[in-house]
């Protein structure tokens, strides 16, 4: 039995890998997301019947364990090298005069690829299989990422075996995020008043150097292979044919690589991708060259801190140049004054810009901006246009732009904030921040009022027939018509979207509130936790520290939100409204509960973490993740840390793995 339940195991995973490497390699899916999802589904199933069965190469297993406490060092066996830089024809004809003396012939070509914006990175794959991803650091030793680099989808756990592979094979390429989950990321963290990354290299950088994977893999990052590290047998005599081998081994590759004869060619195909960049959704930086014959790289050798025989030819940042026609001071929802640059619209890298971020009054003084400059714009790794410098003064009588003394919207007192660059609003009824909440409030991501838009928040927040989002839902149709644009029946469908915004599950509500640091995620933490309003509510700042995934500052900021009387005068007029979904639903097919608690804690070897608490659902009980009088069964794997002694000191019932595996199997 166990022995057809192993072959269905592998046959599934197979499956999976072969759609893996069509959809991620080949760019060519068989079958559609749904499908997948179900082989993906039957797989887990099995191996939660048979967490025997479980290896650390399915495709099941890309996330597990515990946070980390620290990156541990690997020494690269082969060490990452620099790349020096050209930034014009001359300097690249130059390069290739180099190379053609040092071989004493002009019999070469090259290979030229996009210069990825991300980071490098080194895997190295042990029989085919995944066992280490580590960063570039300082080219001899660099962080091992490996926990975080299982997440990234499209980097196989295993190689694809139908040809020979080398025992060792180390593959070199870029890990980044792509424009659009960059974006999409700052969205999110701006609504949740979380700071920005600048650019998506950060964004990739930062994610791929957080100690816990379970955030790594919501960060979608992406990977293309470029180069070999050690290897135990070569896999061609060229370049262009390796790359060709690591995609038949199911490694990503970058669609855009090309050969050219000679320099003149190279330089071509560089101009040709400065002006197409922008049709890219990830950013680059330059292309690279490389001599493509590998006995040849032997002969040019290193410099050692960088290859003779690769260049790279940077790009210049994209940048237009306007001019300022007013600079205006924004309120944010949580009283953050911005100052920004309404510009004469310029396209630039393929949109038109009209406005330009100043960041904050330091950065503004700084440039000394002023209404009227001509400045240049740029947009390089950054997606939201800066101003760069000024070029051209207005006149020579202008005046420095003041940093207001007083909110823009409501007048009153502003404070720079003690450790950092921010002036805020500190008027909790500002009618500016007010706007920004209620915006926030009705948004796509959190309670989802589909005709609540901006012009009509204003005329809600102006003519005062809302001061807080529990008076939204008080309005009647009679309090709207009548303003701008708003007839009978437009006011109707206004109302009642409001209504059905009641619905929500509750962790769109607790997102909604706007708490500072809590966006959509954090919100669906909470839930999991905590199964209605209330006890959110009630849980102390060091309950809610011992979250997963939430941290000191995240839990103080939630705690001091709903003991603010205000806030709990609001949210109380609204748990009168028994419409309201400040309770969570039980799982849909969980079975019926038994009415005990269970925590997780430690590394499990069959199971990560999730897993565990998913099963332990199916038993019936309630998982939570603080050890508490409550509680009334602690898993606990390798390394529990603290939960075990508090546990232990509270006489509830700890089991191991072992345990574990028998409570589900009962
Ligand atoms: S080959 C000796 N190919 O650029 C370096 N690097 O500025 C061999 N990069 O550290 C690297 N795209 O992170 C190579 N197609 C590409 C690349 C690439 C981006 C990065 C890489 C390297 C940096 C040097």
């Amino acid at each position: 039995m166990s022995k057809d339940v192993n072959k269905k195991i592998e046959q599934l995973r197979e499956q999976i890998r072969e759609h893996d490497y069509l959809y991620y390699v080949l760019s060519q899916p068989k079958i559609s997301d749904q499908e997948y999802d179900k082989l993906f589904a039957e797989l887990k199933e099995l191996e939660n019947e048979h967490p025997e069965l479980i290896t650390p190469d399915s495709p099941t297993q890309r996330v597990s364990g515990q946070p980390l406490e620290g990156f541990e060092t690997v020494r690269h066996s082969v060490a990452m090298l620099s790349m020096d830089n050209t930034y014009n024809a001359e300097e690249l004809k130059a390069f290739d005069e180099r190379i053609k003396k040092q071989l004493g012939h002009d019999d070469y070509d090259y290979v030229v690829e996009l210069k990825i914006d991300g980071l490098a990175i080194s895997l190295r794959y042990e029989n085919g299989k995944l066992v280490t991803g580590a960063t570039r650091g300082n080219g001899e030793t660099g962080d091992n990422v490996t926990a975080n680099i299982r997440t990234i989808k499209n980097i196989p756990l295993r190689l694809r075996n139908n040809i020979n592979i080398p025992d060792i094979l180390e593959v070199r390429g870029e890990i980044y995020m792509p424009t659009s989950s960059f974006t999409e990321l700052n969205r999110l963290k701006a609504e949740a008043g979380e700071p920005l990354f600048a650019n998506p290299r950060n964004a990739a950088a930062g994610s791929l150097k957080l100690l816990d994977a379970n955030i790594t893999k919501t960060r979608n990052l992406s990977f293309f292979a470029y180069a070999t590290g050690e290897i135990s047998e070569p896999l061609a005599d060229n370049h262009f044919d390796c790359l060709e081998k690591f995609k038949q081994f199911g490694l990503p590759i970058n669609p855009n690589i090309t050969k050219a004869k000679d320099i003149d060619e190279v330089m071509g195909i560089c101009l040709s991708w400065d002006k197409r960049r922008s049709e890219l959704d990830y950013q680059i930086d330059g292309m690279v060259i490389k001599i493509n014959n590998l006995a040849q790289r032997d002969i040019l050798g290193s410099t050692g801190r960088a290859p003779r025989w690769c260049i790279s030819y940077k790009f210049a940042a994209e940048q237009a140049e306007t001019k300022v026609e007013s600079i205006d001071v924004q309120v944010g929802k949580t009283g953050i004054l911005t100052p920004v640059a309404n510009l004469t619209p310029v396209l630039l890298a393929g949109t038109t810009v009209k406005r330009a971020s100043l960041h904050n009054f330091d950065m503004l003084a700084k440039l000394d901006v002023r209404e009227g400059d001509t400045v240049i714009i740029e947009k390089a790794g950054e997606i939201i246009p800066q101003v760069v410098k000024v070029i051209e003064k207005a006149s020579e009588s202008s005046s420095a732009f003041e940093i207001p003394k007083a909110c823009p919207i409501c007048g009153s007192e502003v404070k720079k904030d003690e450790d950092g660059v921010y002036i805020r609003c500190i008027n909790p009824e500002c009618k500016g921040q007010l706007k920004e909440k209620l915006k926030y409030f009705a948004g796509r991501g959190q309670m989802d009022i589909e005709n609540l838009g901006e012009a009509l928040i204003e005329q809600l927040v102006k003519h005062e027939l809302v001061k807080n989002f529990a008076d939204l839902y008080k309005l009647k149709r009679r309090d709207i018509v009548g303003l701008e644009r708003m007839g009978e029946i437009s006011a109707g469908k206004v109302i009642n979207a409001i209504k059905a915004s009641k619905t929500r599950p509750l962790w769109r509500f607790i997102a909604a509130l706007g708490i500072r640091h809590i966006g959509g995620q954090t919100a669906q933490v909470l839930t999991e936790n905590y199964d209605s309003l209330d006890k959110v509510m009630n849980a102390t700042e060091e309950e809610l520290a011992e979250i997963d995934q939430i941290g000191p500052i995240v839990a103080k900021s939630i705690f001091e939100y709903f003991h603010d009387e205000k806030n709990i005068s609001i949210i109380n007029q609204l748990l009168d409204d028994e419409k309201f979904n400040l309770e969570k639903p039980a799982p849909v097919n969980s079975k019926k509960s038994t009415g005990l608690t269970a925590v997780v804690t430690g590394t499990l070897e069959k199971f990560t973490r999730e897993e565990a608490k998913e099963q332990l659902k199916l038993k019936g009980y309630k998982v939570t993740s603080t050890v508490s009088k409550k509680t009334s069964l602690l898993v606990a794997g390798k390394n529990p840390g603290s939960k075990l002694d508090k546990a232990n000191a509270l006489g509830i019932k700890v089991v191991d793995e072992q345990g574990f595996l028998d409570i589900l199997g009962s």
